[in-house]
């Protein structure tokens, strides 16, 4: 027992070596990479996988029939095996490729949306919802005189679930939220909402950007209807997301995009379509970057998803206690269960500013809005900084983060 502990210890010690970003410096400084909630760093199985397949095997997919046609879509295919068997999802036809979880979740606001919302229906978010799970709902609330309500958060971050129950009536067609928040951390009671949701009849789909890279993922057990994933955040390529939706869903909803490869048959008067997951993967898919996906997986399962949360957390607890010693530091939120984010804000200081300061120091986080004005205004600040915790992360990297923001505070001597 002792020795599992220690040798996973160990590879989380050894695991910048895995990405070969950490080799440089960043202006004379070693990296310290806090922006992980933004896009996450590449390991090298996964780079060196993109190579491997454009070097020997690509070809596109789904097309031709010849010997790299065949072998790219076999491996193509395999991915989506991979990623249904890692989210425990039933059919391989609930998984569906796209450019990131923003695509996802327009593809179900768009198909969903035309197919079952009318004038004056309602879709229920929270406030702390990224714009790519508000706009998407705003446009089809354009279009068809949808309304959206908020559920509000409260002063630590978090949803109150009786508060939540308020704003469900019998016009709430859609019930959209994120697994967690990407400025507070907030780990939204995702189970609970759901089984609220299900309890009316009521479809949810769950922005699992944030939660997907930290969390064990099992939908036949959530239940959801959809959920949304962004790749690029799982240590995975650029370009790439999935949206996990219901065998029901994927069968009843109308395609997304029209185009190549999406089709049955198609006449001068009448278009038939494709089967699920085709249905909706209109055009020239991401190749390489599905492929290679496949490793981002096995990258996490080698390390566990469980050991990377609970790695993950040891280092979140220790910046939150170091922050919060420094009283001109203060931290958006303090929900009870968070996770790998710290957003935070210094009196006097822009959040600009201080992220060009930590910058000098090879320390990258985000600064601005982070695609959640709503969170933002109802805080009252216009921006904040964010640090945020990836595998590759460490307390060393934690304690170099606020010597630079002492930097930071003795430049604007506060
Ligand atoms: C909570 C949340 N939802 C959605 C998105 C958009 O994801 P993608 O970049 O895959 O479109 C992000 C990206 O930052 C996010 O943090």
């Amino acid at each position: 027992m002792k020795k599992v502990l220690w040798s996973r210890s160990m590879e989380f010690n050894n695991i910048k070596s895995k990405f070969p970003i950490f080799k440089q410096k960043i202006k004379g400084k070693p990296l310290i990479y806090l922006d992980s909630a933004n896009s996450s760093q590449k390991p090298k199985i996964v780079i060196d996988e993109i190579s491997r397949f454009y070097e020997t095997e690509f070809s596109n997919v789904g097309r031709s029939v010849h010997t790299l046609a065949v072998k790219a879509t076999n491996k193509f295919e395999e991915t989506r095996d991979i990623v249904k068997s890692y989210i425990n999802a039933k059919y391989r036809e609930e998984i569906i490729f796209t450019k990131g979880a923003t695509e996802a979740i327009n593809l179900v606001a768009n198909t969903y949306g035309d197919k079952f919302i009318e004038a004056g229906d309602e879709i229920l978010v929270t406030e702390l919802e990224h714009h790519s799970n508000y706009v998407p709902w705003h446009y089809l609330r354009k279009k068809k005189g949808a309304i959206i309500r908020f559920a509000s958060v409260n002063e630590v971050g978090e949803i109150d679930i009786d508060e939540f129950k308020k704003h469900i009536t019998e016009k709430t067609k859609m019930i959209a939220f994120t697994h967690i928040s990407n400025v507070t951390g907030t780990i939204m009671p995702i189970k609970k909402i759901i089984d609220l949701a299900k309890s009316k009849k009521i479809p949810v789909l769950i922005d699992g950007t944030q939660g997907a890279p930290h969390s064990v993922l099992n939908v036949q057990d959530l239940d959801c209807d959809f959920y949304a994933i962004s790749c690029h955040k799982m240590y995975g390529p650029n370009g790439l997301g999935i949206l996990y939706a219901k065998k029901k869903w994927v069968d009843e909803l109308p395609p997304y995009q029209g185009g190549g490869g999406m089709i049955s048959e198609v006449k001068k008067d009448e278009i038939s379509y494709a089967d699920s997951p085709t249905k909706f993967e209109a055009g020239t898919m991401q190749t390489a970057e599905v492929v290679a996906f496949a490793k981002s997986i096995k990258f996490i399962q080698d390390l566990g998803i469980k050991n990377i949360e609970k790695h993950e957390n040891q280092i979140l607890e220790y910046g939150l206690e170091k922050l919060r010693k420094d009283n001109s530091v203060n931290i958006i939120g303090n929900p009870k269960n968070r996770a790998s984010i710290m957003s935070f804000t210094i009196k006097g200081i822009h959040p600009h500013d201080i992220a060009t300061i930590l910058d000098d120091d090879g320390v990258a986080i985000r600064a601005g809005h982070h695609c959640c004005q709503i969170l933002h205004d109802k805080l009252g600040i216009p921006a904040s900084a964010r640090a945020s915790i990836g595998v590759y992360n460490s307390k060393e990297d934690i304690d170099v983060l606020c010597e630079s923001i002492n930097k930071c505070k003795k430049v604007f001597e506060i």
